[in-house]
């Protein structure tokens, strides 16, 4: 479908976690004096891995919740880095479960909500890491229902994901504008049917894969003009 400005009928906005409304580089960051000139190659290896097992645990049919992916990710790239270092790993974990959100993106909440749209995420993450990261970053108020690929036992961009959603607001998917600034996730949401804004924060090229967005953003700012709001 070719890329348009703006998105008519939306009832639900449906947002990926972690890149798209958390940060997930806040992590490292809050260690950088420990870490020095290996804090972004660690972020960046940590993240990387911790997609990838998704997929490859995915394939290989030996599901392992979010939570645990993530400290094996982080073992490999502590490994990979030769940092050997049991309290700064557990500190690391720590951190993760109460990233910063990204700064519009409380008031972006608030501001579709006040509309009457659902806001929802549907995310990798663990029931109990979503809810943590809500809680701390204060966006309980501004979110109607958070959603774990844990119902359904299988990660994204397995189209069973995202029909959870469809499933659980009762919003058919043409309705649902889909946020994330995982290029992939973006991809694999359009292939399913979703309206898919691309909240391209990192400046990427597009993936080569099915499914186009509709809609590439920078930030979440511009999300509810694009709505119509
Ligand atoms: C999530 C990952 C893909 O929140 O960012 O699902």
């Amino acid at each position: 479908m070719a890329p348009t400005d703006t998105l008519t009928g939306i009832q639900a906005c449906v947002f990926d976690a972690y890149g798209t409304l958390f940060d997930f580089n806040a992590a490292v960051a809050a260690r950088r004096d420990r870490l020095g000139e290996n804090a972004d190659r660690l972020s960046q290896m940590w993240r990387l891995r911790q997609v990838q097992y998704t997929w490859l645990r995915s394939l290989m049919r030996r599901h392992a919740d979010f939570w645990q992916i993530t400290g094996d990710a982080l073992d490999y790239a502590l490994a990979a880095l030769k940092i050997d270092d049991p309290p700064l790993r557990e500190e690391l974990m720590q951190l993760y479960r109460r990233l910063d959100a990204f700064e519009e993106v409380p008031g972006v909440l608030a501001q579709l909500k006040a509309a009457g749209i659902k806001t929802a995420i549907l995310s990798n993450g663990t029931p109990d890491m979503l809810a943590d990261a809500v809680r701390s970053a204060g966006l309980q108020d501004v979110l109607d229902i958070l959603l774990s690929i844990e119902e359904v036992g299988v990660y994204k961009p397995d189209p069973r994901v995202y029909q959870l959603a469809v499933d659980r607001l009762g919003v058919p998917p043409d309705a649902i504008s889909f946020q994330s600034s995982n290029a992939w996730d973006a991809a694999g949401a359009a292939a399913y049917g979703f309206s898919v804004v691309w909240i391209n924060r990192y400046a990427q090229p597009a993936e080569r894969l099915p499914g186009e967005p509709r809609i590439e953003l920078t930030s979440l700012r511009e999300l509810p003009a694009r709505l119509g709001l």
